[in-house]
């Protein structure tokens, strides 16, 4: 088979077959996943000019996009490139280019068609939409979807309008809004791709048919595009911006606002959505909103190479089936891991059974999954499962005596190079590993609650452990799909450090007559999730007194908060605290006028900003950055700000 004249390219390669079809392969040289960097753009273009020429003299039918890799098709576009291109002197070139070359794609006069597995999101996405027809595999794997927002950004490579007019204006602008992945039966429906198929190795044989049969996606329904017509349309953008507004604030994050702007201006008319997309891209790109969400994305990804290679765990005890060790547990078994749950008795093992019920039924699709669950979630009374596990957790009451005689006992039962770590959320390790023969083995691994919605982890070292029982336990985190930060042992560890001072300066506050509402409202207003009397009340009042003693912090008597901890109201969980809790929602009562808000919740979270300084300056966590996500990923401080540390050097706190 003679090949065409090719151009020379590093991220693509293609070939022509016997029936005149070209198969067109992406594959991002020396790493994981593809990505559209600017090079593979280009590349991409000299590629479409020989494909032009090719239909012209009918040397080429059709032309196969696929992916190189396992990973998936195309994963967005090459972050790693977007602090260069926020540059506004290059950017609506780049862009330009882009929305050019994708054009020439859809307007080749033979057909060109995606073949998607795995990843194909963001500019990834864009490409695939400028394709005339789409084929997922239908699998657990495929993810399809528009995460821009996330980064402080909407789609810039035309996707803004294609989606529209594929899934029509609701559905596409609600994944672009949310950032929310589809699975392949989900982007089928709402004809974001055209067919669906079983294996990654069905998508050549059903891609050739396509091309063949000069199949062409359909546009969407007209019952669909009526609501981005008209009045309809400016009523959908209200509806969407009150949507938007319960989750994010337009100073806070102003992309998703921006892309309902550009909706309700061109929201009938596809290509005018394209035409205007740049102009209202481009200074979000360059916005310290987006700045900061890069940042903090690249932070958390460095934070998946920690782990140790080749770490295998597929056993897993814990003991204490409280609050944290039955979550734990159960989060182990649904992430794919054998765990035996250990308390004094199996009555105080149902009720962590019965949670780890809800939690699979909540986050498994199909019942037999949720049954293979419930059997790798195992109550152990005796602790028959100590001599076969690779990790044992520890998360007892935090009592000193007793997680000593815990560890006491379990050394000699262990197997060799078993990871053993304790959930202590104030003890030093040093003291807990005291009389083992092998301290250096014991880190901490120290969860948040609630365990299966707080991506932090942090990893607690000791002054008696070495890289390798660290970089074990980092391993573990990532594992079960968590995010491990590196800590060093010391009181409060990182996050229990950082929420102290600054729950506690607002508690004084309350104390002294002001409106914990009012607070509360500033610190969101600032950017937090919730305010610091709301959260108070969701950790408990009972565990924020115990951290706060043990951190040092005097707590009177006679205060309301001793009070209430004295009287049982420990807040969300017995249904009283600061606030009233009714369905586990805060009752607030009216919120007092402020005339700047913000500046309270500044003034409000400056002891939070002041303790991260500290912190980074005592060697707890190596840098600022780690600090910076550690706090973000263990309180959810405001991520657009990115992280503490950055929005004092930004001026911002
Ligand atoms: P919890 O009181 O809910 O559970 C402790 C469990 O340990 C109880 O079920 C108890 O029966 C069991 N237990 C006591 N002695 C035992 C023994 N000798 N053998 C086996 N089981 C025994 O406590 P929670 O809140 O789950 O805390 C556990 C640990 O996790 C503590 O070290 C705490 O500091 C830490 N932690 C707690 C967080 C929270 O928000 N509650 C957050 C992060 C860490």
């Amino acid at each position: 088979m003679i090949q065409p004249q090719m151009p020379e390219t590093k991220h693509w390669s293609f070939r022509r077959d016997v029936e005149n079809l070209g198969w067109l392969t992406i594959n991002t040289p020396g790493a994981p996943v593809n990505t559209l960097s600017r090079e593979a753009i280009m590349e991409l273009e000299t590629l479409v000019e020989r494909f032009e020429d090719l239909a012209s003299s009918h040397e080429l039918v059709g032309v196969i996009l696929l992916s190189g890799k396992d990973s998936g098709f195309i994963a967005g576009a090459d972050v790693s490139e977007f602090d260069a291109m926020s540059d506004f002197s290059v950017l609506p070139e780049a862009l330009k280019r882009t929305h050019a070359l994708f054009a020439r794609i859809e307007a080749l006069k033979i057909p060109v068609v995606a073949g998607i597995h795995g990843f194909c999101l963001g500019g990834g996405l864009e490409l695939a939409l400028a394709c005339h027809y789409r084929i997922a595999v239908n699998n657990d794997k495929t993810r399809i979807g528009f995460p821009e927002v996330n980064l402080g950004i909407f789609p810039g490579f035309g996707g803004t309008g294609r989606s529209i007019r594929q899934a029509g204006p609701v559905d596409a602008m609600q994944i672009m809004l949310t950032g929310k992945m589809l699975r392949a039966g989900a982007a089928r429906g709402m004809n974001l791709v055209d067919k669906l198929v079983r294996h990654r190795d069905m998508l050549a044989w059903e891609a050739r048919k396509a091309v063949l049969g000069k199949r062409k996606s359909r546009e969407a329904a007209l019952v669909k595009k009526v609501m981005g017509m008209g009045p309809a349309r400016s009523y959908v953008a209200n509806k969407m911006r009150e949507q938007t507004a319960k989750k994010v604030r337009r100073e806070h994050y102003p992309a998703p606002y921006a892309l309902i702007d550009l909706f309700e201006a061109h929201g009938n008319d596809w290509r005018a959505m394209i035409r205007g997309e740049t102009e209202r891209f481009v200074p979000l790109m360059g916005s310290e909103t987006a700045t900061n969400l890069r940042r903090v994305f690249f932070a958390s990804e460095s934070l998946k190479k920690l782990g140790a290679k080749g770490a295998k765990f597929a056993r897993v005890h814990v003991i204490g089936a409280g609050v944290m060790g039955g979550d734990i547990a159960a989060w182990c078994a649904l992430k794919g891991m054998s765990v035996t749950l250990q308390d004094l008795d199996v009555e105080r093992i149902q009720p962590a059974l019965d949670r780890g019920k809800k939690l699979f039924k909540k986050r498994l699709r199909k019942k037999f999954e949720v049954d293979a669950a419930e059997l790798r979630l195992e109550a152990d009374p005796t602790g028959k499962g100590i001599s076969r596990a690779d990790v044992i957790i520890e998360a007892v009451v935090e009592k000193l005596e007793v997680k000593q005689s815990i560890f006491g006992g379990l050394e000699d039962k262990l197997k060799p190079g078993a990871i053993l770590a304790t959930n202590t959320s104030s003890i030093e390790l040093e003291r807990i590993a005291e009389h083992l023969k092998q301290p250096e083995r014991l880190i901490g691994l120290h969860f948040f609650n609630p365990v299966a919605q707080l991506p932090l982890v942090e990893v607690i070292r000791s002054t008696f452990n070495t890289d390798a029982e660290i970089g074990k336990g980092a391993a573990f985190a990532l594992a079960i799909g968590k995010s491990p930060v590196v800590v060093k042992s010391a009181p409060g560890f990182l996050v229990n450090r950082v929420l102290m001072p600054y729950m506690l300066g607002a508690v004084q506050r309350v104390e002294a007559g002001e409106s914990k509402e009012l607070l509360d409202a500033a610190a969101v207003a600032f950017g937090m999730p919730m305010g610091p009397i709301e959260l108070m009340d969701t950790v408990g009042l009972d565990v924020g007194k115990s951290v706060a003693t043990e951190l040092g912090h005097a707590i009177p008597v006679e205060s309301k908060f001793a009070t209430l901890v004295k009287d049982g109201k420990l807040g969300r969980k017995s249904g009283e605290g600061f606030y009233k809790w009714v369905d586990g929602k805060a009752q607030k009562g009216e919120t007092p006028d402020h005339a700047d808000l913000a500046g309270l919740g500044r003034e409000l979270v400056k002891p939070l900003v002041d303790m991260t300084e500290v912190v980074v300056g005592e060697g707890v966590v190596p840098n600022a950055d780690l600090a910076d996500i550690g706090v973000i990923l263990g309180t959810g401080f405001a991520p657009f700000r990115g992280g503490p540390l950055r929005a004092r050097q930004n001026g911002k706190a």
